[in-house]
């Protein structure tokens, strides 16, 4: 268990070094991860390498006990590498080259790019193997954009070839039947660049996954150059977990020794914890190995703007909320707030003029009580006995197509993650190739596409006595050619579901007052089952009526062209079941559901706590966090004995301060 600061040696006089080597030391840290984005300082024209500055820098941190993570500066190449190529700069949806000034302009399938990348990642690997002092590297910074110049689409075809090796066959997928677009040489072939009217969104999800793909294999290329030379070093990438989706972050993960991401609860100066938490709960899904957060915020966000600082002791919550959810180590960004750039009002532990503040002073406290008892309350992993799937493809495929005006995926994923969150429920958000086997509850909301590969695992979960939740538009697509299924749907999911979709609509959703009173109808519906209390409930979104085979209705429409018909169902199936939920449903009636169904499946909550009160127990039940959200002391019955891992002291009520947090184990 580390704590350690982002920190640019290069934005600072050298005089300067000594006293801030010092003063993280004195806040006890242990590791600062230098040197992305100082390409310029380490290479000021081809071949002329110096890393001099850099070496003295790492001796002066280790004189202070501090050790090291290497940046590879590739997310900036320097201006005489554009200059030299100009061909690296990517190129937009608009077909515009985007220009030097800012940072991630390259392309990362452009041949004289990867030279270069390779020289730069080379000379650092050569330079610092075997130096002490350095624990681990990482690649690039946040991996993310599409690009959609020239060299790109040259390596779109080759990756067209691969998948579907005949023009035929890829004719045949994509449907270009449809608007004559029937290629009758790969060349002719098209990157999605904006067109007179949409392009086929087969063509388009092909170019995000190659886009995905591309990224991962740009990694890859830093990955071995890396590897051929150091031995020991630990390599990671910070990935932008919760804030990009154009990666499929599964892949990006399989080759490095475990994730790493950046997390900022309160970016643009808003706090949501339950969306910081579904973060955690997808790198977790991603990695469950364990994690880093390799920038955790430590003051306020902005770049042009100002954001509304954290609160006093948020800093320190945040920390613990990593560390709660499944996090290893954690990273502050950044050491001082940078004097100049573009980054010059986003806060870091000290201010501009780099003297101690407030925001030290809660860093230096979580940092000691880590000396003290980090590696007692990070356990080996976070149990979770819930999932919930997130497949990128079906993202995609939803950026494309969202079907709905109001369907976005990534909502659809945390409407259900947030109802299991406030209940304690502690969720893994995983991928298809996850295994599902270690939960009792599976959740996949809006299953796009579907292939058999998925049907059956899925079968299979739930006849080995998993509970699976299906909902509306799933099973649509199969999944390899992008096409609509030629049946009824949710298409290959039918048997599994036991019901089949007679009729659908898309709807409003009922906050949207406008749409709504346009609908000539107030749709609602009504549940059939006493443990939904029989209840009613306006619907949005979506709805689709429901046609029951061997499953049973729980729930009913009302005032709808659909009245009288399910629109909830539950299918036994095996020694599990299927909940398929045909329609959009409020926050309040996902959380009366989670409810029932966290009984109905034997799921442990840490219990019924106040709002705002996060619970996550660590290990196998050995830690347990309790951490207040809210500003005001709130007090929490835990029923039974915990013991206070700072204090030592036994209790069952527990007085949480504002913004407090309480880490406890269990009394036998
Ligand atoms: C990201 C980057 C950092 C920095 C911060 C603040 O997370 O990784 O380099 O730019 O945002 O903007
Ligand atoms: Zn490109």
């Amino acid at each position: 268990m580390k704590v350690g600061v982002d920190y640019y040696p290069e934005h600072w006089p050298r005089e300067r070094w000594e006293k801030d080597a010092s003063m993280m030391e004195e806040a006890d840290l242990d590791v600062a991860r230098l040197a992305e984005f100082s390409w310029s300082k380490m290479e000021p024209r081809k071949g002329d390498f110096k890393f001099k500055w850099l070496e003295d820098a790492i001796e002066l941190l280790s004189d202070h006990d501090i050790e090291v993570i290497l940046g590879t500066p590739t997310a900036s190449p320097p201006a005489w590498i554009i200059h030299e190529d100009p061909d690296i700069l990517p190129v937009d949806e608009n077909g515009d080259t985007e220009t030097f000034g800012g940072r991630r302009h390259y392309c990362p399938n452009n041949s004289h790019y990867r030279d270069h990348t390779k020289r730069i990642v080379k000379a650092m690997a050569e330079r610092f193997k075997g130096n002490p002092n350095i624990i681990g590297w990482q690649i690039d910074n946040e991996l993310q954009g599409r690009c959609y110049c020239e060299d790109c689409r040259e390596r779109f075809h080759e990756w067209l070839k691969e998948k579907y090796e005949s023009l035929e066959n890829l004719n045949e997928e994509w449907g270009t039947v449809f608007w004559s677009q029937t290629y009758g040489d790969w060349d002719e072939i098209p990157v999605p660049l904006n067109t007179a009217r949409a392009h086929n969104p087969s063509l388009k999800l092909d170019y995000f996954r190659f886009m995905s793909d591309s990224w991962v294999d740009y990694q890859q290329l830093q990955l071995d150059i890396l590897h051929s030379d150091l031995d020991d070093d630990w390599i990671t990438h910070n990935l932008m977990v919760g804030g990009y989706e154009g990666i499929d972050y599964s892949k990006l993960a399989q080759n490095l020794d475990f994730i790493s991401w950046d997390n900022y609860p309160k970016y643009g100066g808003t706090v949501n914890p339950s969306s910081t938490a579904a973060s955690h709960d997808l790198a977790r899904g991603i990695d469950n190995t364990g994690y880093w957060i390799m920038e955790q915020q430590s003051g306020p966000t902005g770049w042009n703007e100002i954001a509304t600082a954290p609160n006093p002791g948020q800093l320190r919550l945040w920390s613990y909320q990593a560390l709660a959810r499944g996090a290893d180590s954690i990273v502050f960004f950044r050491w001082r707030t940078a004097r100049v750039g573009t980054e010059q009002y986003w806060h870091g532990i000290l201010d501009h003029h780099g003297e101690k503040g407030g925001r030290y002073g809660e860093i230096k406290e979580f940092s000691k009580e880590m000396s003290e008892f980090g590696e007692r309350i990070t356990p080996k992993g976070v149990r979770a006995e819930a999932g919930i799937l997130k497949d990128y493809d079906t993202h995609w495929a939803f950026e494309i197509q969202p079907n709905s005006p109001s369907i976005d995926y990534k909502k659809e994923i945390e409407k259900y993650h947030k109802s299991l969150f406030d209940l304690n429920v502690t969720t893994d958000i995983i991928t298809p190739n996850q295994d599902f086997s270690r939960y009792n509850l599976l959740i996949a909301p809006t299953l796009y596409l579907v292939d058999e590969v998925i049907t059956e695992r899925l079968t299979d979960f739930t006849e080995k006595g998993g509970t699976l939740i299906l909902s509306y538009r799933s099973g649509v697509k199969n999944f390899r050619n992008n096409k609509v299924v030629n049946q009824r749907l949710p298409g290959k999911l039918s048997d599994l579901v036991g019901a089949q979709v007679e009729e659908y609509t898309s709807l409003p959703s009922p906050k949207d007052q406008e749409s709504r009173a346009k609908l000539d109808y107030d749709p609602s519906i009504e549940f059939e089952i006493p443990e939904m209390n029989s209840r009613s409930a306006d619907i949005g979104i979506w709805m689709e009526s429901l046609d029951l085979q061997e499953a049973g209705s729980i729930a009913k429409f009302k005032n709808s062209p659909y009245s009288g018909k399910p629109a909830i169902t539950v299918n036994e199936r095996g020694d599990g079941k299927v909940i398929y939920i045909g329609t959009g449903l409020s926050y309040e009636l996902h959380k009366e559901l989670a409810k029932w169904i966290t009984q109905e499946t034997d799921i442990s909550e840490v219990k019924d706590l106040p709002s705002g009160i996060e619970a996550t127990w660590r290990g196998e039940e050995e830690i347990l966090y309790l951490l207040n959200h809210r500003n005001e002391e709130t007090e929490v019955d835990l029923d039974e004995k915990f013991r206070d891992v700072k204090s030592g002291d036994e209790t069952e009520r527990i007085k949480l301060p504002a913004y407090g947090v309480k880490i406890l184990s269990p009394v036998d």
